[in-house]
């Protein structure tokens, strides 16, 4: 069901992408369901869990436009059904960022739950010399934004910012469909 709500809008979704690699990401909110512990992976999908395959990667700057060293990236994000692993640690990763300052995780598309209206992905980041940032990632696919995230944004009312509404595009991998983002973050020096 989500694949043909996926396929049924445009690939050239845009949702005000951060094509300024010096434009501070937004902040957004924690929310309740952050915890401790998540484990260095850049695998959060559990073996055989269902969803639709989501490829998340990006790379970090700071306001400067340097790439920024000793990222920490944590997530984590709801299941396929929109619910938190509370017990353990589903869809959850600690992401240690190379040289390059580049991340790329997989997962499912996270589903919707009664408290929020967008799907989304949480995310601290961290980095010596730097302020952390916490925020969340959205979906210009996601059906609450009609397809027009940039006019739309606000129909979940802590979107205040249609930066953090990223396009998806879809791949199509022997005959396996998926969705892949790109969310570069950008960083204030602390
Ligand atoms: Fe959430």
């Amino acid at each position: 069901m989500l694949l043909g709500a996926l396929a049924s809008l445009p690939l050239s979704l845009v949702g005000g992408p951060l094509d300024d690699p010096q434009k501070l990401t937004p902040e957004n909110e924690m929310g309740p369901f952050y915890k401790k512990g998540a484990p260095a992976s850049s695998m959060l999908r559990p073996a055989g869990a269902p969803g639709f395959g989501l490829e998340v990667k990006g790379r970090v700057h700071n306001t400067r436009g340097d790439l920024v060293e000793g990222v920490e990236i944590e997530v984590w994000q709801a299941d396929h059904d929109g619910h938190y692993d509370l017990k353990g640690h589903n869809y959850r990763a600690r992401l240690v960022l190379p040289r390059t300052a580049e991340y790329d995780f997989q997962s499912v598309m996270p589903g919707h739950y009664p408290d929020r209206v967008a799907q989304h992905i949480h995310y601290i980041v961290r980095a010596p010399g730097h302020k952390a940032l916490v925020t969340q990632l959205y979906f210009g696919t996601d059906p609450v934004f009609l397809g027009d995230p940039a006019k739309n944004f606000a129909k979940d009312p802590l979107v205040r910012n249609p930066d953090l509404i990223r396009p998806v595009t879809l791949l199509d991998e022997n005959k396996v469909a998926r969705a892949l983002v790109q969310f570069d973050i950008v960083l204030e020096r602390a």
